[in-house]
């Protein structure tokens, strides 16, 4: 994709410069990928199952490095930054929380990154403090993580990344495997963070997500971007979704059927369509 006109502005936290990356087994898993964030976005990376989303976001922090082009986070080439350096500005909660808890208790798990980049005592106590608040973690700080229910490991995973304070939050799938419940409660602590001022990236598959939460999409497909749009932009180009395996939220749907009868096409939320449906009644 084109790098958006704002690439050199100093609101730009990620550039990725036709990026790519081949494992050792031969697959070649991004095939040039630019990519442009800026501060305070919400954005959502989608696309279906293997189209490079997971190792797009390993990039965004160094847990993997390109095989061809770069990766500049605030302004700076992560190829000469540690994986500990980029931590402070880009942290990355995994697909599989399993893969990132390996402490004792949930308060040694959520303190550990601060304590290993050296920060003093009570700078490390503040930091755990507020991210298991904001996590509501506080009833089980002395628990194991291993032994939580899928939900609770989730909040301990991006609790220990929260702890970092960095200014981009990678998310990979966080909902999934919650109950509705636990993704409402994750998805607005997500969107307070954002409010906050922290960026976000949401990696998902669920649509609902993307619309209700997300103000851009990237779209990936088969190593490459093939849609960076904003959120109402993205979800109207149904032929492109269905060919990288995507539906729109079934309110989008619902909206694009009952366009036979004057609907606008453009809905992301039942709000909106609600809105639509009843907007001239009381004319
Ligand atoms: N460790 C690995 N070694 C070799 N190939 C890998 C590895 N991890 C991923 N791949 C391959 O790289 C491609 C992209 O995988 P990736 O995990 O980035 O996709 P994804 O979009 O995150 O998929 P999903 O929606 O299933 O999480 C796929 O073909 C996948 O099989
Ligand atoms: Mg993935």
């Amino acid at each position: 994709m084109i790098p958006r006109p704002d690439a050199d502005s100093e609101d730009r936290v990620i550039f990725l410069r036709d990026a790519k990356f081949t494992y050792e087994s031969g697959v070649e898993a991004l095939k040039g990928v630019t990519l442009v964030i800026d501060k305070g976005e919400y954005l959502a990376v989608v696309g279906g199952n293997g189209s490079g989303k997971t190792t797009l976001a390993k990039h965004l922090n160094g847990l993997l490095r390109p095989t061809g082009g770069q990766v500049l986070v605030m302004g700076v080439q992560a190829s000469t930054r540690t994986v500990a350096e980029l931590a402070r500005v880009v942290g990355y909660a995994f697909q599989n929380p399993d893969h990132q808890l390996f402490c004792r208790t949930v308060h040694d798990e959520v303190s550990f990154g601060p304590a290993n980049i050296g920060l003093d005592g009570p700078e490390v106590k503040r930091r755990t403090d507020r991210a298991i608040a904001i996590m509501s973690l506080s009833d089980i700080r002395d628990r194991p993580p291993l032994s939580l229910t899928l939900g609770l490991r989730r909040r301990v995973s991006i609790a220990s990344v929260i702890a970092m304070e960095p200014q981009v939050l990678v998310l990979d799938e966080p909902t999934t495997g919650l109950d509705a419940r636990e993704a409402d409660e994750l998805m607005s602590i997500i969107r307070m963070l954002n409010d906050e001022g922290t960026t976000i990236v949401l990696i998902t598959h669920e649509m609902k997500l993307v619309a209700e939460h997300a103000n851009r999409v990237v779209v990936m497909m088969d190593g490459k971007v093939v849609l960076d749009s904003d959120t109402r932009g993205a979800f109207s180009d149904l032929g492109l979704l269905r060919r990288s395996k995507l539906l729109p939220p079934p309110v989008t749907q619902l909206a694009h059927r009952l366009s036979q009868i004057g609907v606008s096409k453009d809905i992301l939320t039942p709000q909106e369509l609600v809105f639509e449906l009843t907007r001239g009644d009381d004319q």
